[in-house]
């Protein structure tokens, strides 16, 4: 496992399980335990995944040491403000059955980001929260959020995958020292992924999968990630990336795939923030 020291000097591994669409209690109880037996140390849920509950129990039946994990939830966007975010952590870590969180993040930029943020900031100084971060966060949002709040934030999760790289975007990170972290890194399953020539090609070359390639293509552009399968063999499969390299033409090939496309879209205007914000607002995050 490679890991990346933070901008506040914590450490985290650079490939994690991602757990979202898990949604059976049974089945993401047995994924998080099974992954923590294959070797993996950062689990990554959210409240609006309503898995907190069974990734808990999971990490309770490991019965790993607690140091030797990083755990990562989100707050949800009818939580987001200063109230909400001191309900929203606390409410996690019961769930979780853990008394701090490894990384806290925003997990959409809309509501009063601002006003949880600071929240945020005090729970992490109180040694609730190790690391603080937001998702999809673009550019200029994130500029200004960096440039009127006290602490800066340590990562930003995007959605990042062979069609949708965000080179400029992973260039700002990278001068701001904010790990990006990949999520949809396998585009969700979706836009032929795994039966792309270019990739299957490239893995031939190494005797890899096409998910290792993608993985692998991740980390060399100093990307975290966080797959999410619940097959114990493919948690192994994308597990074991870290015994080859591409070389320069193989990044430039990959390089060459970017379509701009993305599994989750962006919102533009006003309308489709509400009516995202209308669908998902109804969720009920009590397991
Ligand atoms: N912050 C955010 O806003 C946000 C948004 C979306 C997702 N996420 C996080 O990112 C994680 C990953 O994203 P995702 O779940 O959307 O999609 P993903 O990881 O890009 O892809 C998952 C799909 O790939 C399949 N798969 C996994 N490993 C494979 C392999 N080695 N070979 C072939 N197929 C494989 C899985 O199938 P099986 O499960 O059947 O193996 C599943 O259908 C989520 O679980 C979540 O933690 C965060």
């Amino acid at each position: 496992m490679e890991f990346k020291t933070l901008n506040n000097g914590v450490k985290i591994p650079m490939l994690g399980l991602g757990v979202f669409r898990i949604n059976d209690p049974t089945e993401c109880e047995e994924a998080v335990y099974q992954a923590i037996k294959a070797g993996y140390r950062f689990i990554d849920t959210a409240t609006a995944y309503q898995n907190e509950a069974a990734v808990g129990r999971g990490i309770k039946r490991s019965g790993i040491d607690r140091k030797e994990l990083f755990i990562s939830t989100k707050l949800w966007i009818t939580d987001t403000n200063y109230e909400g975010a001191k309900r929203g952590l606390n409410n996690s870590l019961r769930r979780l059955g853990l008394d701090y969180i490894d990384l806290y993040t925003i997990h959409q930029p809309y509501n009063d980001y601002y006003g949880a943020w600071r929240a945020m900031e005090e729970l992490y100084e109180a040694g609730k929260i190790r690391a603080l971060g937001v998702d999809n966060f673009r550019q200029d949002r994130l500029a200004d959020f960096i440039e009127f709040n006290k602490i800066k934030p340590q990562v930003n999760l995007l959605e990042t995958h062979p069609f949708y790289q965000r080179q400029a975007e992973t260039d700002f990170l990278k001068s701001e020292n904010i790990l990006q972290i990949a999520w949809s890194p396998f585009a969700a399953g979706q836009f032929g992924i795994f039966t792309d020539q270019t990739l299957i090609k490239i893995a031939k070359n190494h005797g890899k999968s096409v998910g290792q390639v993608v993985l692998r293509w991740l980390m060399q552009r100093g990307i975290a990630a966080i797959p999410k399968t619940s097959h114990i063999s493919r948690m192994k499969e994308n597990l074991d990336i870290f015994d080859f390299e591409l070389n320069n033409d193989e990044m430039n090939s990959i390089g060459e795939l970017e379509q701009g496309k993305t599994v989750a879209g962006n919102r533009e205007t006003a309308k489709e923030v509400r009516e995202f914000f209308d669908a998902f607002s109804q969720l009920n995050t009590d397991e």
